[in-house]
């Protein structure tokens, strides 16, 4: 197969051969010139004859295929260095490349290549190999890899072979092997081994530098005979499945940077750090740490994480003076209070600061404020924190900020206009008064916007075309009044990143404005209990076509439900309750396909996720999405779960005509009310088609007609009420009809109430009677006890199965939680797509702020 860049392969290999290879000799002799070239360009280019796909001239070469042709740069080229990283190349090592005999180093990582026959036999002949980079080729197949690493060229230093799908061998024949080579480097990490793989490590103990078996799911004991690899600069055991204490690694008094986090390890840090005066980097975070932990020895310590250990508490005396200044202190989760942490106040040049969750419940000191002018990163979320932020450090430090989050705290001051650089500025959840007119001082590279739950008030900015970078905007439950302005949607791009807007519990008033169409990729709109009016805009079905959620409960919203809200086919949740909507139910909802899956769109996630990083250690940011739901007649909040919650809510509207036969093809429905409407005709005959609905109200409509047998075989139901309509006949005989109240079935004038023994043979004989007539009162206490009985079981099992069930697992669930840790973690791995991120955060800043300019 021929590749697109062909010939420039041919022309790269030919001059390759002559200057990478021959200029290690520096040779003058034209003969030996010729012969060198010929052997050399012979097995590069049967290497190449290997490989397909597309050619780059890696940067590190610093040369210009052109410029090589016309014979320049040939001094540029020197090297006995063949790096051919990430290149797109595809197919098959050659063996031939042995024959590069002169190669000290050799780098063919993060292509798609396979090895020939498995066959490593090839790199035994490189013989000055030093370093040695085969991350991600497939090594699967090559058998019993220890042993020919062990045989590798007697001067391999550094080998890297990361993501290479290396397994143990069965059985582990590794104790046996010799090695002789000075290996100093080595790098295993993401394959997947387990702990056998240490006795062959510890035969390297007395060379190893720097060792990482980063995320290869090694288990069990760390073994204590680590603590002899004493020449260890740089140790990464992170996100095994390590579990136990961590043993006395006071031998290691080389390590400078230590990696053990996203692990089980439990036990306390006493007789575990001692000595380790050089240690620069400990990152300890996502463990089971317990107990008091001292850090008096580190003096050389810059960047700390112990966050995510819940039992780990920093408690110094208030006086304690460290040895060390770090740049980054994450102890997010840890115990740090209740009174704040003292000895911060000695760390003057932090980059980083994550004291979230750390059971703080004090005033924030004056001192704090006066902490380092280095600061990008601030997470102080969780706390129980209050007092004031000095205006002069909104303005002075607040606008270095990439990320700042001092959510869920009692800080309580006026916001004052302020300039910020932030892309993440989470403020929800206080006590914050004034208006939210300081945005537009900010430089518009704000990504992710929360000012959620706190006293915000007056209407809104209208500088919204310089925001082009919002992928999320919280205001909701503040006190936010007037028209939406019309500027809002006005953006500066094609599309727009705004995935999420939460303008619910507000006092918006007027229409929506027409430019909100603009954001296209909007998936959830919120913008519920406020007092907006006019028509549900068409718009919303034509233009947001990605809308998930669609919430509007709670307004003064006139006229029909628009056929063009159909096409939205990813919608989950549409909630236009409490409102004047009149017209009939669409029978087009067949066409929510994001309702009529069972199968939850997991492949869509709704949470917003960044990271921002210093040195080695990454800070997590995500905005979990949540939306109110009234489910069970109460609302509920649901928030990791969404993706699975599918409800159609048009209660307390006038809608008039017959629920449509298709709504019974919503199969992933778990909540349906149509409650407090203007209905008439039947309840669909299938409706026992909707196998997830856990709630049905169709209450206070004009239904009549008898209830379908098929509502007895909805087993998850768990709310049913169908009182106040004209149902008559008898309740379905089905285990969950018959649990439910009275009340479920009230109001219904010539229904007969089965749960309640009501319906009596001679009834159904003569038919359905008409009100529900006591002979005695004592049956009529008795029922009432009972009702109340099944009134309180309903709700409490509700809660559970609707809570617990969900939420409460998350919350406890610790595979589960650490499965979610992973995943961040695993994002945090590939630190080169935060750089990919970044510089396209750059380019999309560039670009917004000059269309920003253009367009004031
Ligand atoms: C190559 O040899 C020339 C003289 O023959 C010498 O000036 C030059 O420094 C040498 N280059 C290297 C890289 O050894
Ligand atoms: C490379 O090595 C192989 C095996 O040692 C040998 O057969 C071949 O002739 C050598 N030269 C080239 C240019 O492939
Ligand atoms: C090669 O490049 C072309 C165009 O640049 C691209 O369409 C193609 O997908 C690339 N192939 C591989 C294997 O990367
Ligand atoms: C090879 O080049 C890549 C980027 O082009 C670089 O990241 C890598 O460190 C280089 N490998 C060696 C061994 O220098
Ligand atoms: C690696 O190679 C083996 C054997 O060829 C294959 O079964 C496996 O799927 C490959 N793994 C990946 C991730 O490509
Ligand atoms: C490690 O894996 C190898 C190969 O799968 C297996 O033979 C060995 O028993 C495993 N050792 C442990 C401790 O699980
Ligand atoms: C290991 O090395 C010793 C001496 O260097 C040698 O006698 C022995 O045969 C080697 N063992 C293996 C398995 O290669
Ligand atoms: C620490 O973990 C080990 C292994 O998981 C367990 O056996 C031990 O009980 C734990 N110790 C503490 C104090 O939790
Ligand atoms: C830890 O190991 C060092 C070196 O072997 C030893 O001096 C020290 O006493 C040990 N500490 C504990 C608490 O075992
Ligand atoms: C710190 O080092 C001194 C002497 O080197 C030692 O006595 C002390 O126990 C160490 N502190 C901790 C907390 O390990
Ligand atoms: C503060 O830290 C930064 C790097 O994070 C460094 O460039 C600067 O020199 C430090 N300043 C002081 C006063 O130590
Ligand atoms: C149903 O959805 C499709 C897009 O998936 C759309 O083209 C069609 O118009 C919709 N039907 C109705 C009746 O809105």
């Amino acid at each position: 197969m021929r590749g697109p860049n062909y010939a420039e392969l041919l022309v790269f290999l030919f001059l390759c051969s002559a200057t990478t290879i021959c200029f290690a000799f520096n040779l003058s002799d034209s003969e030996v010139i010729m012969r060198c070239i010929e052997e050399e360009r012979q097995a590069l280019f049967k290497f190449k004859q290997g490989l397909q796909g597309n050619f780059s001239i890696p940067s590190s070469w610093g040369m210009d295929v052109e410029d090589v042709a016309n014979g320049k740069e040939l001094n540029a080229a020197t090297k006995q260095y063949l790096n051919l990283s990430d290149n797109y190349f595809f197919g098959t090592i050659p063996p031939q490349l042995g024959n590069l005999s002169n190669l000290i180093s050799l780098d063919i990582s993060w292509n798609v290549m396979i090895i020939e026959d498995y066959n490593l036999d090839w790199l035994f002949r490189l013989s000055s190999l030093r370093n040695l980079d085969m991350s991600s080729v497939n090594l699967s197949k090559v058998v019993n890899w220890p042993d020919k690493v062990n045989m590798l060229p007697s001067l391999l230093q550094d080998l890297r072979l990361s993501n290479c799908q290396l397994s143990l061998p069965v059985p582990p024949t590794l104790i046996n092997a010799n090695c002789s080579s000075p290996l100093s480097f080595l790098d295993l990490s993401f394959n997947q081994f387990n702990s056998s793989i240490f006795p062959w490590l510890f035969k390297y103990y007395n060379r190893l530098l720097h060792l990482d078996l980063h995320r290869t799911e090694i288990e069990g004991l760390i073994p204590k005979a680590l603590g002899n690899m004493v020449p260890l600069v740089h140790l990464d055991l992170s996100s095994n499945k390590l579990e136990g204490p961590i043993p006395n690694l006071s031998k290691l008094s080389l390590l400078r940077e230590l990696h053990l986090s996203n692990n089980q390890l439990n036990g306390s840090l006493d007789n575990v750090l001692g000595k380790l005066s050089k240690l620069q980097v400990l990152d300890l975070s996502f463990n089971s740490l317990k107990g008091e932990t001292h850090l008096s020895n580190l003096s050389s310590l810059n960047q700390l994480d112990l966050s995510y250990n819940y039992d780990l508490s920093l408690k110094f005396s208030p006086d304690w003076i460290p040895p060390f200044h770090l740049d980054y202190i994450g102890l997010g989760s840890c115990k740090l209070g209740p009174t704040f942490p003292q000895w911060i106040q000695t760390q003057k040049n932090f980059s980083a600061l994550d004291i979230s969750s750390a059971r703080i419940s004090d005033t924030i000191p004056n001192w704090f404020w006066d902490l380092s002018f280095n600061i990008k990163h601030l997470n102080i979320s969780a706390n129980q924190i209050t007092g004031n932020i000095p205006f002069e450090w909104f303005l002075t430090r607040f606008q270095a900020l990439n990320a700042i989050d001092l959510s869920y705290n009692r800080f309580s001051c006026p916001l004052p206009q302020l300039n910020s650089n932030s892309w993440v500025l989470n403020l929800s959840n206080n006590l914050f008064r004034g208006t939210v007119t300081f945005i537009c001082e900010s430089e518009g590279f704000l990504e992710y916007l929360d000012l959620s739950n706190n006293l915000l008030f007056g209407e809104l900015p209208k500088c919204w075309p310089k925001m082009a970078n919002l992928e999320l905007l919280n205001l909701a439950n503040n006190n936010l009044s007037g028209k939406i302005p019309e500027s809002f949607g006005k953006i500066c791009w094609k599309y727009s990143f705004l995935r999420s807007l939460h303008f619910q519990n507000n006092s918006f008033i007027g229409e929506l404005p027409v430019s909100l169409m603009n954001y296209s990729s909007l998936s959830v709109i919120d913008f519920g209990e406020n007092n907006l009016s006019g028509r549900i805009p068409t718009w919303i079905g034509t233009s947001l076509l990605q809308l998930m959620i669609l919430r509007l409960p709670s307004n003064e919203f006139v006229g029909s439900i628009p056929l063009q809200l159909c096409q939205l086919t990813f919608l989950q949740i549409l909630d236009i309750s409490h409102n004047s909507i009149s017209g009939t139910i669409p029978r087009c909802i067949n066409n929510f396909t994001g309702m009529t899956q069972r199968q939850n769109l997991e492949t869509r996630t709704f949470d917003y996720r960044t990271i921002t990083s210093v040195g080695s250690m990454h800070f997590y940011w995500q905005y979990i999405e949540k939306a109110r739901v009234n489910t069970k007649g109460l609302p509920l909040e649901y928030k990791k779960i969404l993706y699975s919650v599918k409800v159609i809510d048009l209660s307390s509207n006038r809608v008039e005509g017959e629920i449509p036969r298709e709504v019974t093809s919503l199969l992933g429905l778990i909540g349906l009310n149509l409650s407090r409407n203007l209905l008439t005709g039947v309840i669909p005959q299938n409706i026992g088609d909707l196998e997830s609905l856990e709630f049905l109200d169709l209450s206070s409509n004009h239904l009549s007609y008898v209830i379908p047998q098929s509502l007895a075989t909805l087993n998850f139901l768990s709310y049913l009420n169908l009182s106040n309509n004209n149902l008559s006949g008898r309740v379905p005989t089905g285990t969950q009809l018959q649990s439910f109240t009275a009340s479920s079935y009230a109001g219904n004038l010539d229904l007969c109430e089965l749960p309640l023994n009501r319906c009596r043979e001679d009834n159904m004989a003569q038919g359905p009677q008409i009100g529900s007539t006591h002979k005695d009162g004592n049956i009529e206490e008795h029922e009432n006890s009972h009702e109340h009985l099944w009134f309180y079981t309903s709700i409490a099992i509700g809660f559970i199965v609707g809570f617990w069930g969900v939420c409460g697992s998350l919350i406890l669930k610790v595979t589960w939680r650490r499965a979610y840790f992973q995943f961040l973690d695993r994002m945090g791995d590939r630190l080169f797509v935060t750089i990919v991120v970044n510089m396209a955060k750059l380019l999309r800043n560039f670009k917004s702020t000059q269309c920003y300019q253009e367009n004031v």
